[in-house]
């Protein structure tokens, strides 16, 4: 590979040791897939380090103390709580503990305590072009699809760039691995869809399962906010895991499809009607209509300020069913703002919860996590959410049956106790 006269003293420990590691393993990884060159990463998405993770918390305290700061804008993912109100999660002391640490590491290392799988609802908006490297499928795919950015799947790796600023020039920092492959003809998209997540979580999920890890393009979508984009992209990357999408007349990168395309030719081209995502729905769904629920999850990926305000003028007045408990999950930035909009104290009034860092799925509620620290298996026996990522991942990791239906439906599911389908 070839480096810069500023890389070589990095590498060579000019800058202190850390550095020199943390480049080594970062140019390491460039030589792995032929990359020719690093360049100066603009951003940075931090992987979150959760307690549910053994080892990984010591790790990072380490690196925190051998490296000074980070050297890039950086943001950070989910945690395994709640860390402003543990108490709402109910995860035990001893675990809330450990993951106090991880933000102690962090705010050491220069890192903006977001804890959020949508950064860029917390004012992380990477320039068109600028390289940037990120952790969370839900977060890469909407920096490189509808905002342009240049990422890959960061992992692990990502650490190293925030701190070096340098990441491997590959994968879709390369122009021409940008090109679409597949097109997907969007037909009779549901009438409400635009105000509806669980329409734009079926169609991700089904183009998601169909092109693998590939990059899809898709057309005839109608005009509709930002949140539903997210939804969309947080789906595709998690029944694939697609890091790139080009939606025609709506994603910068994608004004006809020809630009899509860059000039080539699809490998294969599909129809998606509205009975394959209704397909899709049922073979996520194990639960029966109207049977009991104790569970509801809004808010995967995180809600912006305008949904918690739509959540809100919903349920003012209204009570939750006592045997339910209503999780609306977000970023402690944006419930900030929402209680200063007296969002939070209409929905916690009726009975719901809104809870920032982190969602069930990323907390102690997994089994792997109990198990691990001899906690009681979670007690969720049944779910209902308007998000194919939230079921997916909640009858995986936590075991539970899992309802899908449509925001609107799973509002009222919370009043009335049983799941209501769409
Ligand atoms: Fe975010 Fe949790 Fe969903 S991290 S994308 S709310 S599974």
């Amino acid at each position: 590979m070839k480096l810069t006269d500023f890389e070589k003293r990095m590498l060579d420990g000019q800058f202190g040791k850390a550095l020199a590691e943390s480049l080594h393993y970062i140019v390491q990884f460039g030589e792995a897939f032929d990359a020719e060159r690093l360049v100066d990463i603009q951003y940075c998405h931090y992987p979150a380090e959760m307690a549910i993770y053994e080892g990984s918390i010591e790790e990072l305290q380490a690196f925190a103390a051998d490296h000074s700061h980070v050297v890039v804008p950086t943001t950070s993912s989910t945690l395994c709580a709640d860390m402003q109100y543990p108490e709402k999660t109910g995860i035990p002391e001893r675990l809330a503990q450990k993951q106090s640490l991880t933000c102690s590491a962090h705010q050491k290392l220069g890192i903006q305590p977001t804890y959020t799988c949508t950064p860029q609802l917390n004012g992380a908006i990477p320039a068109f072009g600028s390289p940037i490297a990120s952790v969370e499928s839900s977060a890469i795919i909407f920096f490189n699809s509808m905002l342009g950015a240049r990422t890959n799947r960061g992992g692990l790796f990502t650490k190293f760039s925030a701190v070096t600023g340098k990441y491997p020039k590959m994968g879709y920092l390369l122009e021409e691995n940008r090109a679409g492959q597949h097109h997907f003809q969007v037909k009779d998209f549901p009438a409400n869809s635009t105000e509806d997540s669980l329409w734009w979580s079926a169609l991700g999920f089904v183009i998601g399962s169909s092109v693998g890890s590939e990059v899809p393009v898709i057309t005839d979508m109608p005009i509709a906010p930002i949140e539903r984009w997210i939804t969309l992209g947080a789906a595709m990357a998690t029944s694939g895991s697609v890091s790139l999408f080009h939606a025609v007349e709506h994603t910068p990168e994608a004004y006809t499809l020809a630009m899509a395309f860059k000039g080539k030719t699809p490998q294969t081209s599909k129809t998606i009607d509205k009975q394959m995502l209704v397909t899709a729905i049922e073979q996520m769904t194990n639960l029966l209509p109207n049977e009991k629920i104790d569970f509801i999850c809004l808010g995967c990926p995180h809600y912006s300020l305008e949904q918690l305000r739509i959540i809100s003028n919903r349920l003012q007045g209204k009570k939750v069913d006592p045997d339910v408990r209503f999780w609306i999950c977000t970023s402690r930035m944006i419930r900030s703002m929402a209680q200063t909009a007296g969002y939070v104290q209409v929905l916690e009034e009726a009975g719901a919860k809104v809870i920032a860092d982190t969602c069930p799925v990323e907390s102690h509620m997994r089994i792997s996590t109990c198990q691990e620290y001899h906690l009681p298996l979670p007690q969720i026996r049944a779910l209902v959410t308007d998000s194919f990522k939230m079921a997916r991942y909640t009858k995986d990791l936590i075991g539970c049956k899992v309802g899908l239906t449509t925001t609107e439906k799973a509002i009222q599911s919370a009043l009335e106790g049983r799941y209501l389908v769409w």
